[in-house]
């Protein structure tokens, strides 16, 4: 009697381990958490990248909440202090040791091109946010972006160059892969359209100093100086151009967007005012959702949103969407569920192409003004639907 009591006793404890085992599969299958590795400069170089980008993130979060396909989504984030080699071996942790099912962030080229062997060897979706060489989305099946790509804004901008007048053109690029698609897609659009690309300067991405090629600059004398350099240099070169008198010798500057960015542009001063240049972003996009983005993440934030801030909205956009149309799935499901994404983001509407993997937006023309007090890209033109020109050869 004592016997059989103790082995029934033992089946409902067998019993009551099977239904709690029953339990926890149940909470895997319709919860759970799907983790984000979010790979970004947050110290070095390039670290207002990595705090727009990240402030982006979390701004979607404390929007849309935590859950997406039924599951709680977890963002792991990581500083690659701006060193490709880092970003690398951050990577291959965060899919071994953390299961991540997604790769993000990515903040200079030669980090997303680091990271795109690893997504393909683990079938991981890897969504680009800041880095924008044509190239990057080739790199890997697994790659997509919501950020822009150079030869977008650069033809853009040539082709602008072009109808107001502008003729003799020196270009200057920072010296590596985003550098290299400005210089190549401004000089051949812009001679197609008939102007001349007299001289093709250059200066380093890490500590670069335009004092000397600025001086070049103003011995050549053309119509306009067109610059890119990455996010967060361009107040120093505004301020060398200043100092070197190139806005008072009738030098006219155009740009990509990157050099009057949002998070520097208010600091610039009187120098930016009038310059013009082609982005797919400005904190001053006139959209009622953008309005509602620049107001919330101001509050949140106590800085301007820049377009690397809205990369990281988009792509968190993205990545929800997508978990939601599989259920939560990873892997190539989820990669699917990506291409062919359209939406609409603060910068205006997108697609993800699903051929590409790259980015399909409006690029705009814009012109750096005093509005209520602080400097402003104010948009003036838009060419709409601007796939990668990278992409068409
Ligand atoms: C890249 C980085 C930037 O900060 C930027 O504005 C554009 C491109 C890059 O490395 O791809």
């Amino acid at each position: 009697m004592k016997t059989r009591r103790h082995s029934l006793h033992r089946l409902a404890g067998a019993a009551l381990a099977g239904l709690a085992l029953l339990g926890a599969a149940a909470a895997r299958a319709d919860g759970g958490t799907v983790k984000i590795g979010v790979i970004l400069p947050m110290t070095g170089q390039q670290a207002s990248t990595g705090r727009e980008v990240e402030a982006g993130i979390k701004l979607w979060m404390a929007q849309h909440g935590n859950k997406a396909g039924g599951k709680t989504v977890e963002i792991v984030l990581r500083d690659d202090a701006t060193v490709p080699d880092t970003t690398r071996r951050l990577a291959q942790e965060l899919v071994v040791n953390d299961k991540v099912a997604v790769l993000a962030g990515f903040g200079i080229t030669p980090a997303a091109m680091a990271t795109a062997p690893i997504a393909t060897k683990s079938q991981t979706p890897m969504v680009v946010m800041a880095a924008a060489t044509s190239s990057i989305t080739e790199a890997s099946p697994f790659i997509v972006r919501t950020s822009f790509t150079l030869p977008q804004v650069s033809v853009s901008i040539a082709d602008w160059a072009a109808k107001n007048k502008i003729r003799k053109v020196v270009s200057l690029v920072s010296d590596y892969g985003p550098g290299n698609d400005a210089e190549k897609y401004f000089a051949d659009r812009f001679t197609l359209d008939g102007g001349t690309v007299v001289e093709k300067l250059r200066t380093p991405l890490r500590s670069p100093d335009f004092a000397p090629v600025l001086q070049k600059v103003r011995d050549d004398a053309p119509d306009a100086l067109f610059v890119f350099l990455p996010s967060g240099q361009g107040a120093q070169f505004m301020k060398q151009f200043a100092e070197r008198g190139l806005d008072k010798a009738g030098i006219r500057l155009i740009a990509t967007g990157d050099v009057t960015d949002d998070d520097q542009l208010d600091q610039m001063g009187d120098v930016a005012l009038g310059v013009v240049t082609a982005h797919h972003y400005s904190a001053a996009h006139p959209s009622a959702m953008n309005q509602k983005f620049v107001a919330a993440f101001e509050a949140a934030n106590k800085f301007r949103p820049n377009f690397m801030a809205v990369g990281g909205y988009d792509g968190m956009h993205l990545i929800y969407d997508a978990l939601n149309a599989t259920h939560g799935a990873g892997g190539q499901k989820l990669l699917d569920a990506m291409k062919g994404q359209v939406f609409e983001s603060p910068r205006g509407p997108i697609l993800i192409d699903a051929q590409t993997r790259d980015i399909v937006q409006d690029v705009y023309i814009r012109r750096v003004e005093r509005v209520k007090g602080q400097l402003y890209n104010v948009e003036f033109e838009t060419i709409a639907s601007v796939k990668d020109p990278g992409k068409s050869k």
